[in-house]
């Protein structure tokens, strides 16, 4: 099929960037998304072009590292889908494409469509871990849990810090990412002991690194490849308020 694409081309963090068009003939519909991006590549560097610059890592959905917005929607209008998972059979004969980078303060922009995320490490680096004793595994059943905790655990651990939810929202809040990465621990016997230094230490953070605040728009929970539930924003609100509470200092 034909496609004609308009994709955001920035030299780096302080040029004003703009978009550029390209014409692409003959792209299979068994294509990726990102494959179609190399094979456009590979006709830039033959012409002697800058090729565009992505982010890529896995390309099967689990790593996070890819992500952009396609004609306006984080990921793509595939939903539960990563862009590395997003295939070319979507799209249509003739479409115009538009692509830039995840826009939020807290996310600059390295180049073209590689956005720096390294404040979702700060993020988790105020928090988002547990504090345990090296050495073999304990026996599983000494330590008990509900199978529906479990459950939402495991769903709220799916989350692979792509910032899809950020670029989403109107706000660029975090607060899906950081309510996923608490409610994993929260619901756990193992997370219990630093819960408190957790919520506070990880919301602090998020705000630190100038993430704005969840309005209920909801954004977030759409554009979600692993499809996390704002639910968990819900709990992470009153990890917080539990955590502010039992901290004179907060
Ligand atoms: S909550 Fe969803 S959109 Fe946000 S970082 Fe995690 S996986 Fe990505
Ligand atoms: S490249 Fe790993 S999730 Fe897309």
């Amino acid at each position: 099929m034909r496609l004609t694409l308009h994709v955001w081309r920035q030299k780096n963090a302080d040029d004003k960037g703009g978009f550029s068009t390209y014409e692409l003939e003959d792209v299979s519909t068994h294509m990726s998304f990102l494959e179609m991006l190399d094979v456009l590549n590979q006709d830039l560097i033959a012409k002697g072009e800058g090729p565009i610059a992505f982010d890529h890592d896995c390309r099967e959905g689990v790593c996070g590292t890819c992500g952009f917005v396609i004609n306006g929607v984080a990921h793509g209008h595939q939903k539960g889908s990563t862009i590395c998972q997003l295939h070319m059979r979507h799209f249509s004969d003739g479409d115009e494409i538009t692509i830039e980078p995840f826009r939020a303060r807290a996310f600059p922009i390295v180049k073209d469509l590689v956005i720096d995320r390294s404040a979702f490490d700060r993020i988790i680096q105020a928090g988002g871990f547990i504090s345990v004793n090296t050495g073999s595994a304990p026996e599983a059943n000494t330590l008990p849990v509900p199978p529906h905790n479990a459950e939402q655990a495991m769903d709220a651990a799916a989350c692979i810090g792509c910032g899809g939810c950020v670029a989403a929202c109107p706000n660029a809040s975090a607060m899906l990412f950081v309510s996923a990465k608490v409610s994993q621990f929260a619901l756990l016997p193992q997370g219990k002991p630093e819960a408190a230094r957790r919520a506070l230490g990880m919301v602090r953070a998020m705000d630190a690194c100038g993430f704005g605040n969840c309005s209920n728009h909801r954004e977030c929970e759409n554009a979600c490849p692993k499809e996390i539930a704002i639910v968990n924003i819900a709990r992470l609100n009153r990890e917080y308020a539990k955590a502010s509470f039992a901290s004179p200092e907060s």
